[in-house]
C-alpha cells in the first residue's frame, strides 16, 4: 500500500488559518448588516443556475470559496439576520450559538446516548429542564430538541397518538383552529392520520379558537362514531400572533379526556416576560408544548423543542434499542436522548442554547423579548394614527396585521391596492414585511422578533409605511 496525503486532516496552523479567514468574512458581514438590503434576491436568482456543477474531483483555494459565499451567494437572499427583517417569524441568529456549533461540531461528541458523553448529555438535559421551567412544567416533564417547530409538532402528535389511541388509530380526530400553523396538519398526516381527521375550528374576532365551535365539533364527531383525541392550540399564531384561550381549552380537554397540545413555536419564549406569562396563562396545563428557540431565543435555524408534561409518555413513545447499542440508563436523571426522540445520531443542539444562556443569563433574553413586545405596541399605536390604515389584528404578542383601507375604495379593490402598498414599503429595502390573508383580506404583517431589531429600525419601518401610504393615496 502506498502512502497517500491526508489533506482532510488539517494541521494546527491550517485550522487556525481556516477559522481566521472565515471569521474575518463573518465579522465584516455581521457588522455591515444594518446597511445591507433586506430582501433583494434578484442576483441570487441569476447566480443559482450557474452554481450547478458536477462532483468536484479536485480541491479549490479557500479564499475563492469564501469570496463566492460572502460576495455573491449570501447577499442576495432574504436577510433574515437583519434588524429590518420583520417578515414571517424572525429570530436573527445569535453569533454565540454559531460559536457553540463550531465547538460541538469540531469535538463531534455523541450526545444521543448518555453513556457516550455523560457530561454533555447533562448540559442538554439542563437546557430541556430550563425550557420545562419556563413553561411551568413539573419535574417529571421531559423533552427533546428537534430541528425545528414542524418536527416538534409531529413528535408531539406521535407521542399523543401512542399514549391515547389504540394501534388502529384511524378514527382519532385532531382539532386545531383555522389559524393554526400548517405544520400541525402536516404532522397529523405524517403521523398516519387520514387527511379528513383534522378539524379546522373557526376563530373569534381576535383570531382565537372558538370554544363553542370546538365543543360542537367534538360532539358531532362522537355522534359519528369517531374518537376525538387531541386539541392543538396555538400560543401565538403565525398569521396574527393570536393566543388561543389556553385555560378554557385545558378545562375543555379535561372535561372530554382529550390531549391538549400547544404550539408555542412563535410565542412560547415570551413566557420569560411578565406580559407573556399573562398572555399564555394556562399553558402549563397542556400535555405537550412546542417551543422554537430559533424564533424566540434568536438562535440560528435548526433548533426546535418539544416538551411533554408526563416525561415518561415521551419516552414510551420513542424507546427502542438494539443489541449493538450501548446500555441505556434506567435512571430518569440520566437522559438518553435517543430514547425520547425519533433521531439517533444528531447534532449536539443543546450547546447552542446552553452557551448563550450561560454567557448572558436569562435576563438578557427577557429584556430583549420585552423590547420586542413594546416595539409591536408602538407600531400599532403609530399605525392607528395614520389616516386610512386599519389594524386587522392588534398585537397580542409582538406581531400585528394591518392594511390600507382608505374611505371610498371598494372592498374588492383593497387587496390589489395593499399589494402595491406593501411592494412600495419593501422596495426601500430597509425593512421587509410579508403579508397574509385574513378572512380574504390581504394583510401586511409586522413581526418583531429579531434580537437586532430596536426602536431605530421600527422608526424606519414606520417612515417607509408612511411614505408608501402617501404614494398610494396620491
Ligand atoms: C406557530 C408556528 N408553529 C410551527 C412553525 C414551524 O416551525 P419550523 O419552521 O421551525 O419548522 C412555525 C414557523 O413559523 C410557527 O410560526
Amino acid at each position: 500500500m502506498t502512502d497517500i496525503d491526508h489533506p482532510l486532516e488539517l494541521s494546527a496552523s491550517e485550522m487556525r488559518a481556516l477559522v481566521a479567514g472565515a471569521l474575518d468574512r463573518i465579522v465584516a458581514h455581521i457588522e455591515s448588516l444594518p446597511r445591507q438590503t433586506v430582501s433583494d434576491t434578484r442576483a441570487g436568482f441569476e447566480l443559482a443556475p450557474r452554481l450547478a456543477e458536477p462532483l468536484p474531483e479536485e480541491g479549490s483555494e479557500i479564499s475563492g470559496l469564501l469570496d463566492l459565499l460572502f460576495d455573491r451567494a449570501v447577499p442576495p437572499s432574504f436577510n433574515t439576520a437583519s434588524p429590518g427583517y420583520l417578515a414571517y417569524i424572525p429570530g436573527g441568529g445569535l453569533f454565540q450559538s454559531a460559536v457553540a456549533d463550531l465547538i460541538a461540531d469540531a469535538t463531534n461528541r455523541y450526545t444521543s446516548v448518555y453513556a457516550a458523553a455523560p457530561a454533555l448529555a447533562q448540559l442538554e438535559a439542563n437546557v430541556v429542564a430550563w425550557f420545562c421551567q419556563i413553561a411551568g412544567y413539573p419535574p417529571e416533564a421531559r423533552g427533546t430538541l428537534t430541528s425545528g417547530g414542524s418536527l416538534a409538532n409531529w413528535t408531539a402528535l406521535v407521542t399523543a397518538r401512542r399514549e391515547r389511541l389504540p394501534e388502529n388509530f384511524l378514527s382519532g380526530v385532531i382539532y386545531a383552529s383555522d389559524q393554526s400553523h400548517y405544520s400541525v396538519a402536516k404532522g397529523a398526516l405524517l403521523a398516519g392520520f387520514p387527511e379528513g381527521n383534522v378539524r379546522e375550528i373557526p376563530t373569534d374576532d381576535r383570531f382565537r379558537m372558538r370554544i363553542d365551535a370546538l365543543e360542537a365539533a367534538i360532539g358531532e364527531d362522537r355522534e359519528r362514531g369517531l374518537t376525538p383525541f387531541l386539541i392543538a392550540a396555538a400560543a401565538g399564531t403565525t398569521n396574527t400572533g393570536a393566543v388561543d384561550p389556553l385555560s378554557e381549552l385545558a378545562d375543555l380537554a379535561a372535561r372530554h379526556g382529550l390531549w391538549l397540545h400547544v404550539d408555542a413555536a412563535y410565542g412560547g419564549f415570551f413566557l420569560l416576560t411578565e406580559e407573556g406569562r399573562r398572555a399564555l396563562r394556562g399553558i402549563e396545563r397542556a400535555d405537550s408544548i412546542v417551543l422554537d428557540p430559533h424564533k424566540g431565543l434568536f438562535l440560528p435555524y435548526g433548533t426546535g423543542a418539544v416538551l411533554v408534561r408526563d416525561g415518561e409518555a415521551l419516552r414510551r413513545a420513542h424507546s427502542l434499542t438494539a443489541d449493538y447499542m450501548p446500555g441505556m440508563q434506567n435512571d430518569p436523571d440520566r437522559v438518553d436522548f435517543s430514547q425520547y426522540s425519533p433521531e439517533l445520531s444528531r447534532p449536539f443542539r443543546g450547546l447552542r442554547v446552553w452557551l448563550p444562556f450561560k454567557m448572558h443569563g436569562a435576563g438578557a433574553f427577557r429584556r430583549e423579548l420585552e423590547e420586542k413586545l413594546a416595539l409591536a405596541r408602538m407600531a400599532a399605536e403609530r399605525l392607528r394614527g395614520m389616516e386610512g390604515i386599519e389594524i386587522l389584528a392588534e398585537p397580542q404578542l409582538s406581531l400585528l396585521a394591518f392594511r390600507l383601507a382608505p374611505r371610498g375604495v371598494p372592498e374588492e379593490e383593497l387587496n390589489g391596492l395593499n399589494q402595491r402598498f406593501l411592494d412600495l414599503v419593501n422596495a426601500r429595502q430597509r425593512v421587509y414585511l410579508t403579508p397574509t390573508r385574513l378572512r380574504g383580506k390581504f394583510a401586511p404583517r409586522i413581526c418583531v422578533l429579531s434580537f437586532r431589531t430596536h426602536r431605530e429600525r421600527m422608526e424606519m419601518a414606520l417612515e417607509d409605511i408612511e411614505a408608501a401610504r402617501r404614494e398610494v393615496l396620491g
